[in-house]
């Protein structure tokens, strides 16, 4: 489709100077390290026509601020500041899908990446070699030293796991230092998983091994600025990809978070019941009645920190959200009831009924929650 545009000198598009590189940079509370990281692709991405995409989820510490800084000065910065919106992978695909060049590459705005490979690895892409070209820390040359012992044994072990179950071949699937070129990424954009921090793994797995790949070496360095916004929570981000990527996108993260919350709410309810009316002797209809209060409850504290980490809702909008999830699970109970019931009648095999209900309710809610409570702002 694009044979007649050609790269070279004839190129009228080289002429008004587009950029054949997009280097897009994730970040959150970096403003310390956008600067020096502009001044290092400015250094060593000589000759290259390059342009550097931020993609700041509205950080509190004004990240975006000093970049726009530097785009007043560069026409060759770009900004996109995102409100009401976090993750590494949402925030790096929508900085990759921002560019029209051919080729992209994200990295780190921390500077524990090594700027000084993104020749070699525009080269690599250029030459036509590989289609993805991996910033690894697992082959020969790399090193990923400044890591604690904690850090190196989840990572190793997430790499297994990566490379077992998914069948993935790249050494380091869990590096966030890559380069790809833009129209195999828009092909596979789709089918990403736009929460948690594995957007390579994601990329990887989803192209089923159809993405030629070459891995260049190196050094993952320590922070200078800021801390990392990597927490224990990213080990859930990270399983809810294996199972997706396992299932074939028909089980969404999103939905898996939900229905472990759901089942940890059966728990509560019953733990609640069994304290309401067992122990204090409250009468069984109100106790009850308090049990899926009480996990209701539970269940959207739980959906706020884990489920919708990246869209967490906070101050009075929790109390607003709280009574929303209320109305949005008693109409899904009498959902959950009513095919139960309807299953029953056709069919009187009790778990049947009762599990085609249960699977129901927990659709609606999902569904329901998305569109009401946890909605895109
Ligand atoms: N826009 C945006 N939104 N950027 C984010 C977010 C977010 O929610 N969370 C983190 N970032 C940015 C950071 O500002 C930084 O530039 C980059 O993403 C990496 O985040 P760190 O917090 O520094 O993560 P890390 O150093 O612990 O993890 C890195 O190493 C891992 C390999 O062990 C990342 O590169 C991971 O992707 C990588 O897997
Ligand atoms: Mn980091």
């Amino acid at each position: 489709m694009n044979e007649a545009i050609k790269p070279g000198p004839e190129n009228p598009s080289q002429a008004i100077g587009l950029p054949e590189l997009s280097v897009v940079v994730p970040t959150f509370n970096e403003r310390d390290n956008v600067t020096v990281l502009y001044r290092r692709l400015d250094a060593t991405l000589k000759g290259v026509a390059w342009e550097v995409v931020f993609v700041d989820d509205n950080s509190p510490d004004g990240t975006w601020q000093v970049v726009r800084g530097l785009a007043r000065q560069d026409s060759r910065v770009r900004c996109i500041r995102r409100i009401g919106r976090r993750g590494l992978s949402g925030a790096c695909i929508e900085g990759i899908l921002a560019s029209s060049a051919p080729y992209a590459a994200v990295i780190d705005a921390d500077l524990q990446h090594d700027e000084s490979q993104l020749p070699k690895m525009l080269g690599l892409l250029q030459g036509g070699e590989a289609e993805l070209v991996v910033g690894s820390r697992y082959i020969e040359g790399g090193s990923a030293d400044s890591f604690n012992k904690q850090r190196a044994g989840a990572s190793q072990l997430a790499t297994e796991v990566a490379k077992r179950v998914l069948g993935v071949q790249v050494k380091d699937p869990m590096s966030g230092f890559f380069m790809i070129r833009r129209d195999r990424f828009e092909q596979l954009a789709p089918q990403l998983s736009t929460q948690g921090f594995k957007i390579l793994l994601d990329i990887i797995a989803t192209a089923r091994g159809e993405l030629r790949t070459i891995e260049v070496p190196f050094t993952f360095g320590s922070r200078q600025h800021g801390e990392s916004k990597l927490d224990s929570m990213v080990a859930l981000d990270f399983l809810g990809l294996v199972l997706a990527k396992l299932t074939n996108d028909v089980v969404s993260l999103r939905f898996l978070l939900f229905a472990m919350v759901g089942s940890i709410g059966l728990i509560v309810h019953l733990a609640t019941l069994f304290i309401a009316h067992q122990i204090f002797g409250v009468a069984f209809p109100e106790a009850q009645a308090a049990g899926a209060l009480v996990a209701m409850t539970s269940n959207f504290i739980l959906n706020n920190f884990l489920t919708y980490r990246d869209q967490r809702l906070k101050g009075f909008a929790i109390l607003r959200g709280l009574l929303l999830f209320y109305l949005v699970c008693s109409v899904g109970l009498f959902a959950n009831v009513g095919v139960a019931f309807s299953v029953y009648d056709q069919e009187p095999i009790w778990w049947l009924a009762g599990a085609a209900g249960a699977l129901m309710g927990v659709v609606w809610n999902y569904a329901m929650s998305g569109l009401f409570v946890w909605r895109k702002r």
